[in-house]
């Protein structure tokens, strides 16, 4: 059986860590595309339960800041905090993932918004992997610090993690 480009294009896809990526991030045409994809994921009632706040260009030194300081706060020094800034500032852009998980509703429990969540990531990475960009999903303890959590949420949201995405310096293997 032949495989259809789309689907080639699909299995080809591999995670790109912030530090293999620079400059061109995806342009705001691409990013709206980005974002059509994402908003094509299975999503139970349709509920969106989640929103994604960009960052780029000018807003980078302000979340390199945050993560400075939230270094410093887990004893990392000053090392370790200009080692996460530096990775703040890397991608050329990260997009904060925010979940709005409604606890209460009467139809969609909470385990089916998440996956409606993951599957807006994967829809997400996989576009900017179809435009010719890398990227990567990342989290870690960061996402869990009390000031990085509520400079990107509302009380009651859950920031989930930050896709990186910009062009790859290096082929299409997994590059981590
Ligand atoms: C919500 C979410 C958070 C993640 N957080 C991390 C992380 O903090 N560190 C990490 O190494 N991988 C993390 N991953 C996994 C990577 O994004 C990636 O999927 C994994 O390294 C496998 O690589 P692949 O996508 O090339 O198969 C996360 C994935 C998701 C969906």
């Amino acid at each position: 059986m032949n495989c259809p480009p789309a689907l080639d294009a699909l299995l080809t896809r591999y995670s790109v860590g912030p530090k293999h990526l620079v400059e061109p991030g995806p342009n705001d045409e691409e990013l709206a595309l980005m974002v059509q994809a994402a908003l094509r994921a299975p999503d139970h009632a349709e509920l969106v339960p989640y929103r994604f706040k960009l960052v780029r260009g000018a807003a980078k030194p302000g979340m390199a800041a945050l993560f400075a300081d939230a270094a410093r706060a887990a004893g990392k020094g000053e090392e370790g905090a200009a080692l996460d800034a530096e990775r703040a500032l890397k991608p050329p852009l990260t997009v904060a993932v925010i979940a709005r998980i409604d606890l209460g509703h009467p139809q969609v429990p909470a385990h089916e918004q998440w996956a409606a969540v993951g599957g807006a990531i994967s829809n997400f990475l996989t576009a900017a992997h179809l435009l010719g960009f890398g990227g990567k999903m990342l989290s870690g303890a960061k996402v869990r610090n009390p000031a990085i959590a509520a400079a990107f949420c509302e009380p009651g949201e859950t920031l989930l993690g930050a896709g990186h995405a910009g062009a790859q310096t290096c082929g299409s293997s997994s590059q981590t």
